[in-house]
C-alpha cells in the first residue's frame, strides 16, 4: 500500500503516514519485545497472523458499537487506521489473576475476578509502566474526567463483546492491555487486540496461547497464535 515518512517505529508495529491525513499505515512486524524491551526476537509469519486477528477483532468490536481506530487491512501485513491522539496510558482489564497482578500483591494465579479489575497504566518504557490512578490522570492531564469514565466504559464494553468470543473458542480471555485516542472530539480505540497485548488460556488445559510463550521461553509462539487465528475462523488469506 503506498505510503510516506515513517512517523513511529515501535517494538511489533511501524506506522506510517498516507496521502490522507486522517489516515496512518499500520505494519505489523515480526518483531517481538518483552520486559521494557530487554528481551527481543523476530518470529516469522507473527505480523502477518497479528494483523489478521486484529482486524477480525476490532471489526467485530466495532459491530457491537466500540468505536475504533481500524479501516481495513491492506495488505498482508499492514492495515489502515485513523490517526488517533492518544492518550499515553494504558487500561488492562482482567477476569483471571495473571502477571504483575500477581506479582504485586501475592493472589494466587488462575483466581477468577468478578466483577473483572481495571488498572491504568502510564505508557513509559523508562519508568517500566507504572501503575496510576485516575487521580494522576487528571492531575497531570493525561485525560479528561470524561475520557476516564468513556475509557473504562469501552473497555468493560470490549470484554462483554471478546469474552464471549473467545470462551466459544475453547479460550480464556485472562486479561488485554487497551490503548485509546482522541478522534474529531471522540475517543476511538487504537493500537492493537492481539496475542501480543492480552492472555489467552486454552480453557480446557490452561495452555498458553499468548506472548507468556515468548515471555517464559516456553516455543511455539506463533503456533499458538495460529490456534487462536484458526479456532476464532480468522480468514489468514483476507485482504
Ligand atoms: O504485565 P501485566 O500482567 O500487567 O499485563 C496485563 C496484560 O496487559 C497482559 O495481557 C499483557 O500482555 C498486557 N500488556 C501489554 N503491554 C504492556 C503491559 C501489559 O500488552 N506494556
Amino acid at each position: 500500500y503506498p505510503h510516506g515518512a515513517e512517523l513511529y517505529r515501535g517494538k511489533a508495529k511501524t506506522v506510517y503516514a498516507t496521502d490522507d491525513a486522517d489516515l496512518l499505515l499500520m505494519h505489523y512486524r515480526d518483531d517481538t519485545s518483552a520486559f521494557d524491551g530487554e528481551k527481543k526476537a523476530a518470529l516469522a509469519r507473527k505480523g502477518m497472523v497479528n494483523n489478521h486477528i486484529n482486524a477480525f477483532v476490532m471489526t467485530r468490536l466495532a459491530q457491537a458499537g466500540v468505536p475504533t481506530h481500524f479501516v481495513r487491512i491492506v495488505g498482508p501485513q499492514e492495515s489502515l487506521v485513523r490517526r488517533l491522539d492518544m492518550v499515553p496510558v494504558e487500561c488492562v482489564v482482567r477476569n483471571v489473576a495473571a502477571g504483575s497482578l500477581v506479582r504485586r500483591l501475592g493472589v494466587t494465579e488462575g483466581l477468577e475476578l468478578d466483577p473483572p479489575l481495571f488498572e491504568l497504566f502510564l505508557k513509559n518504557d523508562a519508568l517500566h509502566d507504572p501503575m496510576v490512578n485516575d487521580d494522576h490522570v487528571l492531575a497531570f492531564g493525561w485525560a479528561s474526567a470524561a475520557e476516564l469514565r468513556r475509557m473504562r466504559e469501552l473497555s468493560m464494553a470490549v470484554n462483554g463483546v471478546l469474552k464471549p468470543l473467545f470462551a466459544d473458542a475453547g479460550i480464556t480471555l485472562v486479561d488485554y492491555k487497551l490503548e485509546f485516542g482522541r478522534y474529531r472530539g471522540e475517543l476511538l480505540l487504537g493500537d492493537e487486540f492481539t496475542p501480543d497485548g492480552c492472555r489467552l488460556w486454552d480453557a480446557g488445559s490452561g495452555e498458553r496461547l499468548d506472548k507468556d510463550r515468548f515471555r517464559r521461553d516456553l516455543g511455539g509462539v506463533v503456533e499458538a497464535y495460529e490456534e487462536v487465528a484458526r479456532r476464532l475462523g480468522v480468514d489468514l488469506q483476507a485482504q
